[in-house]
């Protein structure tokens, strides 16, 4: 995986907002982009434009990934946006978002054009990365060679509120469910399209936004569903939804332990000592090669955040024959 940085938790900025831009720097999200696309007015694009150059530039954002999403290639602004904040600032970037991605040759100009923008500036070509929002129908049917397209590919992201519009979903409240239809979860068909293509092209799959930002516990609900399928983060809106996005795609601490312990028995038991076993019991539940990988995910989550173990497993004390 090109880029194994947590983004947990990845926040929106209106690029037109230095205020906002400015209190974003404290706060304790993942990713933060600045945008310049659906939150930035026409009338205050080539400002924005500015202004994020500027924010970047003056650094203060810690270990956060910096991203600037542009607006889409259907529109005049795309190059523009891109030419200015790369040249202006693509040494204190980490990639660009490209909204609306209904194909791999927009992703292939938008390669092209970083390079051209590295080597005339003379930046370490490829360092900066691409994150693919798929918001319409041909976006995810297109999904597999959108995330193909380039070794800048970092993220595949889902925009529901651009998606449920282009594909006439009865609902105006984005990111939840639409009325009427209540047998199944009607975003599961567009997330495990989406999840499918990153994890077979080695990226981080990321959920859109929930635009109820008082609503923190439709929120934590909204995200469980998609931390549940294996998504690595979700957008954050508002300051208030980040602590729940960092808890809710971090493992529990149970699930922590618990794959630590599958890890070190697993370990022990196939070794010499342990008897070179291959399926073995921890507790009630039988432990395989299987076992080992799933539990590796969530360790390799849980280590990423910074969590401590707390239950310890350790190997049977082997009785004393001679006693
Ligand atoms: C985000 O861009 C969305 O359309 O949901
Ligand atoms: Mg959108």
């Amino acid at each position: 995986m090109r880029s194994t940085h947590p983004r947990r938790s990845c926040l929106a900025v209106p690029g037109s907002s230095p205020k906002m831009i400015e209190k974003a720097k404290g706060l304790d999200a993942d990713q933060v982009f600045l945008d310049l696309e659906d939150a930035c007015a026409p009338l205050a694009k080539p400002g924005a434009r500015k202004t994020i150059v500027s924010a970047l530039n003056e650094g203060g954002w810690g270990s956060k990934i910096r991203v600037v999403r542009v607006n889409d290639l259907t529109t005049r602004w795309t190059y523009r946006d891109v030419v200015e904040v790369v040249e202006g600032a693509g040494q204190n970037l980490d990639a660009i978002m490209l909204p609306k991605v209904q194909s791999a040759a927009q992703i292939h100009w938008l390669d092209f054009t970083l390079t051209q923008i590295e080597k005339t500036l003379g930046f370490e070509v490829g360092r900066i990365g691409i994150e693919a929002q798929i918001e319409d129908a041909a976006g995810l049917i297109n999904v597999d060679s959108i995330a193909a397209a380039s070794p800048r590919n970092e993220t595949i992201i889902f925009g529901p509120a651009d998606f449920m519009a282009s594909i006439n979903m009865k609902s105006l409240v984005i990111g939840e469910q639409p009325p009427g239809y209540e047998i199944g979860d009607a975003f599961h068909y567009p997330l495990m399209r989406i999840l499918m293509a990153a994890r077979a092209h080695d990226l981080q799959a990321i959920d859109g936004p929930y635009v109820q930002i008082r609503n923190v516990d439709g929120f934590r609900v909204v995200a469980g569903r998609s931390a549940a399928l294996g998504f690595d983060g979700k957008w954050v809106l508002h300051p208030g939804q980040i602590a729940a996005a960092n808890q809710t795609f971090n493992p529990t601490q149970h699930d922590y332990d618990h794959a630590e312990n599958i890890l070190d028995a697993y370990r022990w038991f196939t070794s010499e000592a342990g008897g070179r076993l291959g399926a073995v019991m921890l507790g009630d539940e039988m432990i395989d090669e299987a076992s080992r990988k799933m539990a590796l995910v969530v360790s390799n989550q849980g280590r990423a955040a910074g969590m401590r173990r707390i239950d310890t497993w350790s190997p049977p004390v082997p009785v004393n024959s001679a006693s």
